[in-house]
């Protein structure tokens, strides 16, 4: 049986993104580059998985897990120097393997598999995925002969200057015949500008032993882009930002402006449901049908059910059910549950509280550690007071009830249901069911006092 196999090179240290971040653990569009490489791979059904892991070793494995086995690569000597690495895993293998670089995080599964049916149609020892870059540099250069034939690739700093005229650029990613790959690159040295073994010179080598050099030119540059630098990152989160967004407008859902709207891979969104710009959906959302996104909300690991209306305002992992709304700029802090048909209006900061069906929440209020039943009015600019400086306490108010605007509910305290809180009031003790609890000082007139006052209008 014939194996397919594929090595991860993540070793680098990634030196030009000047960051103390390894350059793989790099985010694109909520996952990082390598992580984007490793899930293409997994779709291209893989026998055996190696990365090859060096700077931050520890980092690269906690983020990937046991989806890949590593190796590790102790000094980075360069990309052929890393793949070597693999020998003592992969060398009995009868098979193919692929080479693929942690820091290409657009190709797609599809075009690895185009790859591999391509290389097996040549029959070839290699084959090297190229494309044609509108600006080369930086990238090595397919170097081929009169009649088109491929004879080596020659890195950017080692290119003469008509090489580097060459705009069909190496992607980094390359099937080999699994024996033929690991008996080269003994043969590898390290004479060239950078002074690194690289993994490059193979193609060469292979090809004055006379075996057959293939080469597969992708149609689409932007998805062989290599993420070198800070510059090179933002270029490659627009393309997957836009794949993502095209992604969801074929199923249904309305970006507005699409060059303004960032949402994560792996987000579901219902069709119907409208998205303003300036949104950013991040992590594990979901999102229904026919729910409205306002402009500039951000949403992190929510769970929005349909006909949700958000109107410019921030969530973080919580839960608003059919027909609730939010905002214009209201705040969900984790583990609220808002229930069907809630209403939170604006200025409304709601944490770790679950709002039951038809409840109203409309102006600069606090709910915190707090169970609201159904159908109660909450009036403008209530304290769900939670905190003794220690301790956070609960708070329950049932259905019905009614709190008036700005009062205080000091936890722990239950309003039972169908009772009233008069406005003002600083609540300290439990309210029964039908009483009204009023907590002010009473208010004095003064007659006449107008007049003394320096105060003349
Ligand atoms: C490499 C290719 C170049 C190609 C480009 C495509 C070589 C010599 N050059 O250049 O032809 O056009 O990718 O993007 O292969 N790595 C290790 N150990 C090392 C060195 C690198 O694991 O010792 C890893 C890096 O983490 C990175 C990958 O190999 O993920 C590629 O290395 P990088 O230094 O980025 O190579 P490029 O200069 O981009
Ligand atoms: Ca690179």
């Amino acid at each position: 049986m014939s194996a397919r196999n594929t090595i991860i090179l993540a070793a680098g240290k990634g030196t030009r993104m000047k960051s103390k971040l390894y350059k793989v653990l790099h985010r694109i569009c909520g996952r990082t580059m390598v992580d984007h490489v490793l899930t293409q791979v997994e779709k291209t059904n893989m026998d055996n998985i190696v990365t090859v892991v060096g700077y931050g070793a520890e980092d690269v494995e906690h983020e990937l897990g046991d989806r890949t086995k590593y190796v590790v690569q102790e000094q980075q000597l360069g990309t052929g120097d890393a793949v070597i690495k693999a020998e003592p895993l992969l060398k009995d293998i009868e098979g193919t393997t692929m080479v693929v670089s942690g820091d290409t995080p657009l190709f797609t599964s599809q075009t690895f598999e185009k790859l591999f049916k391509y290389h097996e149609e040549k029959q070839a020892a290699v084959t090297i995925l190229t494309s044609k870059a509108p600006d080369p540099t930086g990238y090595g250069r397919i170097v081929r002969n009169d009649i088109g034939i491929v004879e080596k690739i020659v890195e950017q700093k080692d290119a003469s200057k008509e090489e580097q005229a060459i705009n069909e650029i190496n992607t980094g990613v390359y099937v080999f015949d699994n024996q033929a790959l690991f008996k080269s690159l003994h043969q590898i040295n390290n004479n060239n500008a950078q002074g690194e073994y690289y993994l490059t010179d193979v193609i060469e080598i292979l090809k004055n032993a006379g075996k057959i050099i293939a080469a597969y030119r992708m149609a689409d540059f932007n998805e062989s882009m290599g993420v070198n630098d800070r510059i090179a990152l933002s270029k490659a989160t627009k393309v997957m930002q836009a794949r993502i967004n095209q992604h969801h407008m074929a199923e249904g859902v309305s970006i507005i402006n699409p060059d303004d709207t960032y949402i994560d891979v792996d987000i579901k969104i219902g069709p119907d449901t409208v998205v303003e710009p300036g949104v950013q959906i991040h992590g594990q959302t979901t999102i229904g049908s026919n729910c409205r996104i306002g402009a500039n909300s951000e949403i992190i690991d929510c769970q929005l059910h349909d006909n949700v209306h958000v109107i410019s305002s921030y969530l973080q992992e919580s839960e608003m059910l059919d027909n609730s709304d939010i905002g214009p700029y209201s705040h969900l802090r984790p583990a609220s549950v808002i229930g069907p048909h809630v209403h939170l209006g604006n200025f409304v900061e709601v944490k770790k509280a679950q709002i039951d069906e038809g409840t109203k929440v409309g102006h600069l209020t606090y709910v915190g550690n707090a169970h609201l039943g159904k159908n109660i009015n909450v009036g403008c600019g209530v304290i769900f007071a939670n905190y003794d400086g220690k301790n956070k306490h609960n708070v329950t108010v049932g259905d019905g009830a009614f709190i008036g605007s700005n009062s205080n509910l000091i936890a722990p305290v239950n309003i039972a249901d169908h009772s009233f809180i008069a406005a003002g009031s600083t609540i300290t003790d439990d309210v029964n069911k039908y009483d009204m609890a009023i907590a002010r000082a009473r208010q004095t007139n003064k007659p006449g006092y107008y007049k003394k006052l320096p105060y003349d209008a």
